[in-house]
């Protein structure tokens, strides 16, 4: 299976290494034979129809060099678009950094994938906050696979455990946290009585924090997560104008307070039911199952027959992540027998 990795940061590097140290077992029980054939990341790429090398390539990312830095195989300013039109390949892994004001460069790299009839997987949250209902539309028309299994929950499996293990029963609302990042900080500012600002910074030096981190705060995060949970379980086709946000911004240490002698907490919430989007700060009592702390997520799908179910796991960092890209390929390659 040919792959191109668009973005090499902390996902796309440790899910390379995953293939390189996983190639037997990868082998053996899946049939899965993986081929990185390129690399972009901000300076260029780097490109070999037989098959990259990563040894050296990661070495050269640790020393803050580009993957276009090599001097046999690096192309230089060489970018996503012209990787996705010149090289071939089956899957395009679409890492780039998320934007949520209109999803670039990562919305039009899947959309020249999906028209070229390449399978995606994406862990980027923009483009399929943005646009997931003609994106998913794109992927039928071409006969192809987009999957996204990394983008909510981190390594969490919610999306496949929604889709997959729920056969023939009907997810009818979704209730959960779905930002660490917020539920660190408030969990912080309750047990410790640190400011929010000090939380904040506390949560992006242990790299939880989006790299623009208004989008925990003011709750976008939680909000492009609800879209493609959406989209992909309850079968609704909205974006991310259709949910109504707010944020934590404007939570203060005092209701905190008050929160809390009241055996209660106050907890970003992403909802979703026969009616409206949310996302919104609310009161739960301690007991409650969303109560989690930490860096935790934890998301409640109603279903008609399975009744509540509820799903706790990390919903952040760079190998969980890899290891949900790591699942799609598989899946892609069940899906498609490639
Ligand atoms: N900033 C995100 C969070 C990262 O805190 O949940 C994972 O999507």
């Amino acid at each position: 299976m040919r792959i191109i990795v668009l973005g090499f940061g902390n996902v796309a590097q440790p899910f390379v290494k995953i293939l390189c140290e996983r190639e037997k077992e990868l082998s053996g029980n899946f049939g899965l034979k993986p081929r990185v054939v390129a690399v972009v990341d901000r300076g260029g790429a780097i490109v070999s129809s037989s098959g990259l090398n990563f040894t050296r390539i990661l070495e050269a990312k640790k020393l803050g060099k580009s993957v276009a830095a090599d001097t046999k195989l690096g192309r230089p300013r060489t970018t996503g678009m012209e990787i996705i039109e010149e090289v071939e390949a089956d899957v395009v892994v679409e890492a780039t950094p998320t934007n949520i004001v209109d999803g670039e460069p990562g919305l039009s790299f899947i959309k020249a994938a999906l028209k070229k009839k390449r399978n995606v997987i994406a862990t980027n949250k923009g483009p399929l906050a943005i646009a997931l209902p003609s994106l998913m539309e794109l992927a039928r028309y071409n006969g192809v696979c987009l999957r996204f299994s990394g983008t909510v929950g981190g390594g969490t499996p919610l999306l496949d455990l929604g889709k997959k293990c729920l056969l023939g029963d009907k997810i009818q609302s979704i209730k959960g946290i779905l930002n660490g990042t917020t539920n660190y900080i408030l969990a912080r500012m309750t047990e410790a009585r640190v400011q929010m600002d000090d939380a904040l910074k506390e949560a992006q030096a242990a790299g939880y924090a989006e790299a623009d981190p208004t989008y925990d705060v003011k709750g976008i995060d939680s909000a492009c997560k609800l879209v493609i949970l959406a989209n992909w379980l309850m079968d609704r086709r909205i974006t991310i104008k259709d949910v109504n946000i707010s944020g934590i911004t404007e939570v203060t240490l005092n209701e905190i307070v008050k929160a809390e002698e009241e055996k209660a907490a106050i907890k970003l919430i992403a909802s979703i039911n026969g009616g409206e989007a949310s996302v919104s700060p609310r009161l739960l009592p301690k007991n409650h199952p969303l109560c989690v702390g930490g860096t935790l997520n934890a998301v409640t799908f109603t279903t008609e027959f399975a009744g509540e179910i509820t799903l706790v796991g990390h919903g952040a960092g760079g190998v969980q992540t890899a290891g949900a890209v790591l699942r799609d390929l598989i899946d892609i390659k069940r899906e498609l027998s490639l």
